[in-house]
């Protein structure tokens, strides 16, 4: 079997994990031919591929980004995408694709299914918004590192007695923002699925420098926005998408920016922003993105052999299970408000 592979979308720690686990599982288990399409579904529009065997894959388990690049190319766009991804397949003898990425990438995917293409997908995204798995790899790294720089923040925010606006991914969910903040005790947590009341955040933080604690870490999502009204407008006009991509997805920042000086101008408390950004996607995956990109990745060349293509390899209950890809992709899987309710609340002003 020639089988291809392709990373797509935003990167994500772990993503060589799993091309490592599928050229290995494929070359070794199975006697199959591997090879990497370049830069996502830009590299199959384009005909560019490289072979990948065991060799090149040595050294690259915990390594960041993907070696075979990625970018946000969606062929249905583009006129005559869809043929040449065809074509492409065609003239490379390709027999199923290996698909890894978030929402867009694997919604190509789903969209090829029924043209013909033999596609699995794997879940990636350090949002962790993908539905049909319980999580993506990439989210435990990203997680990590936001709580290491909350550990960082705090204590610089002590001993300034300032208030830390922490701005985190996550463009429509606050998965990183809600265990980022819970793992490191932050005294606000604002996330897109849930419009904040600008007055409500200032006046907890008030009493909470009332009780005596003179600074306070707020982390917030980049999707986080204030309920409707004047402040939602001014945050609007403040965070306004600088481009959009393929998939129709705006460049988000600035919330957080936004937020430092609102919330100093409200409460007279200085405040600052860091904006943790590409730091959250880049270097080296946990080990619980390690072992699950490879779990992934192992599963997805079982599917190919299994001929159950349309599938996307997920995590469910602790195992690893095979659901319809369309029902993975087009509606985002929001945070789990209980979260925030029942584990953050006690926790939070
Ligand atoms: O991949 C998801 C994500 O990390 C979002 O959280 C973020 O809004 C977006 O990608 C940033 O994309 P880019 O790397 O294109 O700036």
């Amino acid at each position: 079997m020639r089988m291809a592979v392709l990373t797509g979308g935003g990167d994500c720690p772990g993503l060589n994990a799993v091309i490592r686990a599928v050229v290995l599982t494929g070359h070794q288990v199975h006697g199959d031919d591997v090879i990497g399409f370049l830069d996502g579904w830009r590299g199959v529009v384009d005909g560019r591929s490289v072979p990948l065997d065991p060799e090149r894959c040595r050294d690259i388990l915990a390594l960041g980004g993907t070696i075979l690049g990625t970018s946000r190319t969606n062929p249905f766009a583009e006129q005559e995408g869809v043929d040449r991804v065809l074509a492409t397949l065609g003239d490379q003898g390709v027999d199923a694709v290996v698909a890894i990425g978030g929402d867009d990438t694997l919604g190509v995917a789903s969209r090829l299914g029924p043209l013909g293409v033999r596609v699995v997908g794997v879940p990636k995204t350090i949002d962790n918004d993908l539905s049909g798995t319980e999580v993506t790899f990439g989210f435990d790294t990203a997680v990590q590192i936001t709580v290491e720089a909350i550990d960082r923040l705090r204590t610089t925010a002590e001993s300034h007695h300032r208030v830390m606006v922490c701005e985190v991914m996550g463009r429509h969910v606050g998965w990183i923002a809600t265990y980022g903040g819970i793992a490191g005790g932050a005294a606000e947590i604002l996330v897109p699925e849930r419009p904040f009341d600008l007055a409500v955040v200032c006046e907890r933080l008030v009493r909470r420098h009332q009780r005596g604690q003179y600074s306070s870490i707020v982390v917030v999502s980049e999707g986080a926005t204030p309920t409707e009204g004047p402040d939602a407008d001014s945050a609007r006009a403040a965070t306004a998408p600088r481009s959009v991509d393929a998939f129709g997805h705006g460049r988000l920042g600035g919330i957080g920016g936004w937020l430092a000086e609102e919330i100093e101008r409200r409460t007279g408390f200085e405040s600052r922003v860091t904006t943790l950004g590409h730091i959250q996607r880049g270097g080296t995956p946990t080990a619980f993105d390690r072992v699950l990109a490879t779990r992934f990745g192992v599963a997805a060349v079982a599917a190919v052999h299994d001929c159950e293509f349309a599938t996307m390899v997920a995590l469910q209950a602790g195992e690893i299970v095979r659901v319809p890809l369309e029902t993975a992709v087009g509606r985002p899987k929001t945070l789990d408000l209980s979260l925030l309710d029942e584990v953050a609340l006690p926790f939070l002003g």
